[in-house]
């Protein structure tokens, strides 16, 4: 499998967009400045601190008997939160788009919502379901809670699937010990690789391994990015280039990283990218919004507000020269869409805007993919994991910890044992 990826980073460049871009010479004079993240970056690394590096190393191999295992199934549960899960579903639509017309049949349990547990019941047969529950502490209230309702149910309804269905991947906690003794088959999520880097770990890979993604080429298009992100020449490493750019326009004001995809395959993408970035560096009053767009629908839902609102984004267009399938417009009507193909029409509406929020001097750079298969899904994917670890050392953030999100599950558990109580002094109420 091949693929080529791309970055462009004309329109941050101040001849394209005035006073708010970038020099080359600037960057250039900042080479110790970046250079000084890298070697942070790779000190870690070698410390044995950052996983998400390490599992690159990875036998795959481990995969092949839960994937063995999957064969006797029609359906797949992915029970997780964060980034035990987004991983995964970026990956699997990714690859396979989101319509759940493929064998086997996915359902994410992603929240606490007793609506969505209640439909992914009705949708699939539990005695040929394969059941994932991801938990790294393996005591997230959400992941566990969906995991006690669908063993009741099955042990209630005496449902008895001919194989063994549940497959715990965690690392400790109670779900561990509920693996050890139920004698799940189980994965174990390393120390040293944090929630929402964990996609290339047994997190992402052994369900996906499970749903036909290739996951020999994804680590091979991730390990591909890896090796070219070796240099210290920041003009031939995407990953750095692209942290720099958002840290100097982040500096510049510019608070909100806008990421949007030209196909609607890499949507789930930019949920996945949406956690990493803001959880990674949303810390001590910094941090940059991460919002998520898809081309072109949003461009008569959101683009008014880019263009003409605050001056306040640095955009990400991501694009495919290829689409796994096409349509000539053919009409007898007079039209300019006569003759041309769908992905001509996406494409030209992303270069349209792209050119138009340049002219506004609103900064952008775009990722364009020769096609989106697992290689170079794991080229993009991986990128984006050391876009983060870098941006980590240029903010001066520790990007691998998470106390606000640790701080909400404490108080969770703290409701559901009556110590904290709702009380509402201000409020308007209408029967
Ligand atoms: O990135 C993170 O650390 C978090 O988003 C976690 O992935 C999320 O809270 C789920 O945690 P756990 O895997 O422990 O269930």
């Amino acid at each position: 499998m091949k693929g080529i990826y791309k970055f462009n980073f004309d329109n941050v460049l101040k001849d394209k967009i005035g006073e708010t871009g970038i020099s080359i010479d600037e960057i250039d004079e900042l080479r110790d400045f970046t250079n000084l993240a890298k070697a942070n970056v790779t000190k870690k690394y070698e410390k044995g601190e950052l996983g998400f590096i390490e599992v690159l190393n990875e036998d795959l191999e481990i995969y092949e008997e839960v994937k063995e295992l999957s064969k006797e199934f029609d359906y797949i549960i992915i029970i997780g939160i964060g980034g035990s899960i987004l991983g995964s579903k970026a990956i699997h639509q990714g690859i396979y788009g989101s319509s759940n017309t493929y064998h086997p049949k996915v359902f994410y349990l992603d929240n606490s919502d007793p609506e969505k547990i209640y439909e992914t019941l009705k949708a699939v047969k539990l005695e040929k379901t394969l059941i994932f529950v991801i938990s790294k502490s393996g005591n997230t209230v959400e992941t566990l809670a969906n995991y006690f309702v669908i063993k009741k149910h099955m042990d209630k309804n005496n449902i008895t699937p001919a194989k063994p269905n549940f497959v715990a991947i965690t690392g400790g906690g109670l779900l561990q010990k509920i693996a050890d003794k139920e004698g799940y088959m189980c994965y174990k999520v390393p120390e040293n690789v944090g929630g929402r880097f964990s996609v290339l770990s047994a997190v992402g890979l052994a369900p996906l391994a499970c749903l036909n993604v290739d996951i020999h080429n994804l680590v091979k298009g991730a390990k591909k990015m890896n090796d070219i992100c070796q240099t210290d020449n920041i003009f031939r490493n995407p990953a750095l280039l692209n942290s720099l750019i958002h840290y100097k326009m982040d500096n510049t004001g510019k608070k909100i990283s806008l990421m949007m995809p030209y196909i609607g395959r890499l949507h789930q993408f930019g949920m996945w990218y949406r956690q990493l970035w803001a959880e990674s560096l949303g810390k001590d009053g910094n941090g940059q919004t991460p919002v998520i767009a898809l081309g072109a629908t949003d461009q008569h839902s959101q683009l008014q507000l880019y263009m003409d609102g605050p001056e306040d984004k640095i955009m990400t267009f991501l694009k495919v020269n290829s689409f796994k399938q096409d349509y000539s417009i053919e009409t007898d009507y007079d039209s300019d869409l006569k003759g041309h193909k769908l992905s001509e029409l996406i494409n030209s509406e992303q270069l349209g805007t792209e050119k138009s929020i340049t002219e506004k001097g609103i900064p952008n750079v775009k990722i364009t993919l020769s096609e989106l298969n697992e290689y170079t899904l794991g080229m993009l994917t991986y990128s984006y994991e050391l876009q983060t670890a870098y941006s980590g050392e240029l903010f001066c953030i520790n990007a691998f910890n998470q106390p606000a999100v640790e701080h909400a599950k404490k108080l969770s558990h703290a409701v559901l044992k009556g110590s904290i109580v709702e009380k509402s002094y201000n409020e308007i109420k209408i029967e």
